[in-house]
């Protein structure tokens, strides 16, 4: 158990990094970034800074040794990484989340055979024959996707009959996968946490509204789905013996049923909002987690809703500051370009 005077190590600087610092600092812990970007905006708050990549070794070596347990604010931190802070440090969550959330293959294959969860139907795609097999099996269209490094729905398109295929295959490099349409009636996500000793705590329900791929205003708590989602969530987490806070996204039918797109071992976007719900927020209970501590408390005390403040959206914040209702949390980051995450804003919609 890492109490007040250890050290926390992040792989990544980003917003995500920043706000488990901030969190860290509040339970009286030291917070150690390791990114490659000298100016990596976590490194405001934290006490302890190394610049260096994420493949040099001998950094990696002297971070982790100093580092009481490490963790990583996004999902692509490369196997090799993972490993030399793990054989250093103790890494939490470990190494088989980023395995299995880095591949949208092997993520889909564990939550459907390991993990006993419904994904949407989904094909490993080779060649054109592969996706054109895939749209006679699932019926089209079909979403096609880079297997690895997408996200903000960056490197998928959208398939709708097989005389698109060979222009949609074209269009993409590396590994492919292929996905059933969904024809969901909502987007949903769990945000939940899983401490060292299988404790398990999920806030309720998030609904999920995006605006050109992006995420915009998430909303807690909605539609009941008679926890069934948190079942789910703690079905992969038990399977990956996660440690840590988790994301779980999930398509919601007309009909309530749930399938699960995907999964991001990290604090989530779509979490955000716990930070002013009146509960333990998804950053201090992702250090509660990993610190061997007890988990906070998940149920919030108010229908909380959060938006993001994407781009030019910031040009708002002498709105936003003259408004009492909103709560408002600013990254830090420089200019703001199209599609950059530059803040959110949390308000209490419904006591
Ligand atoms: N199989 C699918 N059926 C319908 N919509 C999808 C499907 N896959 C993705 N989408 C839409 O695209 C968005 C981004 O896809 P996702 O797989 O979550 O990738 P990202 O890593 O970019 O978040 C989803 O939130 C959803 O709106
Ligand atoms: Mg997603």
């Amino acid at each position: 158990m890492f109490g007040p005077g250890s050290i926390v190590g992040i792989l990544g600087g980003g917003q995500l990094g920043k706000m488990l610092a901030v969190a860290a600092s509040r339970l009286g812990l030291e917070v150690h970034i390791y990114a490659p970007e000298p100016d990596a905006i976590a490194r405001s708050v934290a006490k302890f800074n190394t610049v260096a990549a994420y493949d040099d070794a001998a950094s990696l070596t002297a971070f982790a040794k100093v580092c009481d347990v490490v963790t990583y604010e996004f999902e692509n931190v490369p196997a090799q990484t993972a490993a030399i802070a793990g054989e250093n440090s103790a890494l939490r969550p470990g190494a088989l989340a980023l395995e299995v959330a880095q591949d949208r293959l092997t993520e889909k294959t564990f939550l459907r055979d390991k993990a006993g969860v419904p994904v949407i139907g989904f094909k490993d795609v080779k060649s054109v024959f592969d996706l054109k097999r895939a749209g006679k099996e699932f019926g089209w269209p079909i979403i096609l996707k880079t297997r690895r490094f997408g996200y903000d729905g960056k490197g998928q398109v959208k398939v709708d009959s097989e005389a698109g295929a060979q222009a949609a295959f074209d269009s993409l490099s590396g590994d492919l996968i292929a996905e059933a349409f969904a024809p969901f009636a909502r987007e949903v996500s769990i945000v939940a946490a899983r401490g060292l000793s299988g404790d398990f705590a999920a806030y309720p329900l998030i609904e999920n509204l995006h605006r050109n791929h992006i995420l915009h205003t998430s909303t807690c708590p909605t539609h009941s789905d008679k926890g069934v989602a948190k079942d789910m969530a703690k079905s992969i987490m038990d399977a990956l013996d996660y440690v840590g806070v988790m994301a779980t996204e999930f398509f919601q039918m007309d009909d309530g049923s749930l399938i699960i797109n995907e999964i991001a071992p990290r604090v989530h976007n779509s979490g955000h909002l716990t930070q002013n719900a009146g509960c333990t927020d998804q950053f201090e209970q992702h250090i509660r987690a990993i610190c061997g501590r007890p988990l906070g408390g998940a149920v919030p005390a108010h229908i909380t809703q959060m938006t993001n403040l994407i781009g030019d959206d910031v040009a708002g914040l002498p709105a936003l500051e003259a408004d009492p209702a909103a709560n408002i949390h600013l990254y830090g980051k420089g200019a703001p370009r199209p599609g950059r995450k530059m803040g959110h804003v949390n308000r209490i919609i419904k006591d």
